[in-house]
């Protein structure tokens, strides 16, 4: 049940396009003997260039958003189609900046997710308590709840192609870290839920990563854990050096 690790650089709102050229020019050289998958997702206006340039290297692209109609009246809205046509792999679904500024909820994550998957995108899935819940103890009860709507309806067969992340939202963009046993303790609990709703097999086969102020410093001791199959990184995806680092912890 060898899960293959997977980092992803969530680039959030930064770069332009000449600084997205810069930045995956220094990466490239230094992720291309990388053992995990590596992608970087990127602002849509970032997307054709990071294809473009990551071509025929191990790096992957990703969006951080998609919407989940086909086509229509959805002004400022990118639909799973024009992803694809582009050439990217993966996308962010339901980032807790989403859920906190956009109004992101379970349902309208759950229907990003259906669409992302019939266009044959890979939903990068997000999920995590505020400081509030966990203070509150109710952790396990928000992610479950986050759990069971992002995948309500979606096949077993699909599985494959989805990634979750665990993102504590104290912990995002904060410097502040959950413990690798906070990490590992809601991530194992994740694929037991993961497994309630489509059996142990198929659960052990989920890479879930964990996210939040994950850097160069705390990289090792976090994918030391059992259950933790990579990361979700927000700021130290901003520089190559600090990027590569992670990438080859
Ligand atoms: P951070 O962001 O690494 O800057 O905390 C992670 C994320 O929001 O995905």
């Amino acid at each position: 049940m060898a899960r293959k690790p997977i980092i992803a650089g969530n680039w959030k709102m930064n770069n332009t396009i000449a600084e997205t050229k810069a930045l995956i020019e220094d990466l490239k050289p230094l992720v291309k003997d990388a053992k995990c998958d590596v992608v970087i997702c990127t602002p849509y206006t970032d997307l054709a260039t990071a294809v473009e340039l990551t071509k025929g290297s191990n790096i992957k692209v990703g969006a951080e958003n998609v919407h989940w109609a086909e086509k229509g009246a959805f002004t400022g809205e990118i639909s799973a189609k024009m992803l694809v046509e582009l050439g990217v792999e993966y996308v962010i679904i339901g980032h807790s900046e989403r859920r906190q500024y956009f109004g992101e909820t379970d349902a309208t994550v759950n229907a990003r997710t259906k669409a992302a998957l019939q266009a044959g995108l890979k939903p990068i899935i997000c999920v995590g308590e505020t400081l509030e819940q966990r203070e509150k103890n109710r952790t396990k009860s928000v992610v479950r709840k986050q759990i069971n709507g992002a995948f309500d309806g979606i096949d077993a067969d699909e599985l494959k192609n989805i990634v979750v992340a665990y993102e504590p939202v104290w912990a995002i963009g904060t410097g502040k870290t959950a413990t690798s046993e906070q990490a590992e303790e809601t991530i194992k609990n994740i694929r037991s839920m993961v497994a309630k709703l489509y059996g142990r097999k198929l659960a052990n086969k989920l890479r879930i990563q964990y996210g939040g102020s994950m850097n160069p410093k705390n990289v090792s001791e976090l994918m030391a854990q059992p259950n933790i199959d990579g990361g979700l990184i927000g700021g130290a995806s901003l520089k190559a050096v600090d990027f590569s680092q992670v990438v080859n912890y």
